[in-house]
């Protein structure tokens, strides 16, 4: 008998790429490939990509020339490696891929990858393969469903891809050029697929997509159900007892998801809403289709039904035309809300976006300050938002054995890893727990164990994409 062939994946990028990369594995394990952590030993390695902003883009060149070598020296024991690129670096650049890095055999879009063995077989007869359409077939009728270890192997928690692409067309951004336009899919395949990650132990589901909350995927009943309506459904899969969105556009917050936030206990009261900018002028410019005004109404909305609710967000710094005045409103934006946790990032302009035309750079000095200022500034938020539990009784979904001996680590609604010295077999339940003290990010607590949990059943209480 052969050994199995290995197969070796490295994903960069937003939640959606880790996702994408499980389905890839799951369509080679058909195929006879096991995952390996070590590329050097792989027969096969995808580097899943990401074009989002330029260092995540160029990554991926550095590490073709790592591969390179690796390839050579496999070569030399007699192996042949085979190196694909996916995701939205190869969408975005196909063959030029190639032509950079003659090491790569195959290159494929984040749309075509469930034709991924066929292409790898091209190759194998020599030569390349190159696939970066939007075919008009849905990836996810071709690609198999995940095995049954391989659902358990990846844990409690799953992301689950309800929706895809964007027509927001916010200036700045490569996602409606690389993923493509809106496409929601179908309740009733969501539901399968729920259905069998909740057989094989997943208790906390985040659905995703670059704007999750434009979801209009068709139901049962024939007609388009918003996210809200989803997300009532989901939650009556028996076995989810968490849901979580990501990303959201402010834009696209319609009413059945705000009463999906006043009715549903097992959503989470933590929402992932990128504003971007502060500056009405800025966000103007980068096309965001919602002043800052109209965003704090749409903040406002959710917390008039779960006043626990908590809120993250993307910032970018240095949009062409920041002025000092337009950075103190994104300032004095993020003071009004106070976030649990953001993420800021300097504007990168990337190809063929309408903002790498804008002429009036920041400079790189300007930029630079601005993210500091930022940063603290989110950074002494999100601590107080920490600090703030200690003492009090929080809900936490258990997840894996931590590092420390003993230790059980889990997630309260915010996302925040909270570790508890505890048997394994609180694995998958929500337990109450009393925050003792805070280790960097990391709650430390003691299970509450004088009244029996209702929690597991009724809860009382992740880098992102898009949006
Ligand atoms: N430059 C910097 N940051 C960007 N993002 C998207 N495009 C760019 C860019 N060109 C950020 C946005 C988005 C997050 C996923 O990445 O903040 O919400
Ligand atoms: Fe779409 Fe978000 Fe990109 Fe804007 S930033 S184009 S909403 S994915």
């Amino acid at each position: 008998m052969t050994p199995p062939r290995k197969l070796h994946i490295k994903s960069y990028g937003c939640q959606m790429n880790v996702y994408d990369a499980q389905r890839m594995v799951d369509a080679m394990a058909a195929d006879g490939f096991v995952e390996t952590a070590n590329a050097d030993e792989a027969d096969l390695v995808i580097l899943n990509t990401c074009h989002i902003r330029e260092k995540a883009s160029e990554k991926v060149y550095s590490e073709l020339g790592r591969l390179r070598v690796a390839r050579e020296e496999a070569a030399r024991e007699g192996r042949d490696m085979r190196i694909a690129v996916a995701g939205c670096v190869a969408q975005a650049e196909g063959d030029e891929i190639i032509r950079r890095a003659p090491v790569v055999d195959v290159v494929v879009g984040p749309q075509s990858y469930h034709h991924l063995p066929e292409l790898l077989a091209r190759a194998a007869k020599g030569g390349k393969a190159i696939e970066t359409e939007f075919p008009a077939e849905d990836k996810f009728n071709f690609l198999p469903q995940p095995k049954s270890d391989a659902i358990r192997a990846r844990g409690i928690s799953a992301f689950v891809t309800v929706q895809e692409g964007c027509d927001k067309f916010c200036t700045f951004c490569v996602v409606p050029y690389t993923r493509g336009a809106e496409v929601s899919r179908p309740v009733a395949k969501i539901v399968e697929d729920v259905k069998r990650l909740a057989d094989n132990g997943v208790r906390e589901l985040t659905l995703i997509g670059q704007n999750v909350n434009a979801y209009h995927g068709e139901g049962p009943d024939g007609r388009p159900w918003p996210l809200g309506k989803l997300l009532h459904r989901l939650a009556e899969i028996p076995g989810i007892v968490r849901l979580r969105y990501s990303t959201s556009h402010p834009r696209d917050v319609e009413d059945s998801l705000i009463e999906a936030h006043r009715d549903l206990p097992a959503l989470m009261p933590f929402v992932h809403l990128p504003v971007q900018s502060g500056s009405d002028r800025i966000l103007a410019a980068m096309n965001r289709k919602h002043t800052a005004r109209e965003y704090l109404e749409v903040v406002d909305r959710f917390r008039r039904v779960r006043q626990d609710i908590a809120f993250s967000s993307d910032f970018i710094v240095g949009f062409p035309g920041e002025t000092e005045e337009d950075f103190s409103a994104t300032l004095a934006l993020v003071m009004q809300i106070g976030y649990a946790a953001s993420y800021s990032f300097k504007y990168s302009p990337r190809p063929g976006t309408p903002a790498a035309d804008m002429q009036e750079m920041v400079s790189a000095a300007d930029m630079d300050e601005r993210l500091v200022r930022l940063q603290d500034l989110i950074d002494s938020q999100q601590s107080a938002f920490n600090k703030a539990t200690i003492g009090t009784t929080v809900d936490v979904l258990f997840e894996r054995p931590a590092r420390n001996p003993g230790q059980i680590v889990g997630r309260t609604a915010y996302l925040q890893p909270a570790h508890v010295m505890a048997s394994p077999d609180i694995i998958g339940k929500v337990l109450p727990v009393r925050i003792d003290s805070l280790e960097r990010y990391s709650l430390l607590g003691e299970l509450v164990t004088t009244m029996p949990s209702q929690a597991a059943h009724a809860p009382s209480s992740q880098t992102t994409i898009g949006a």
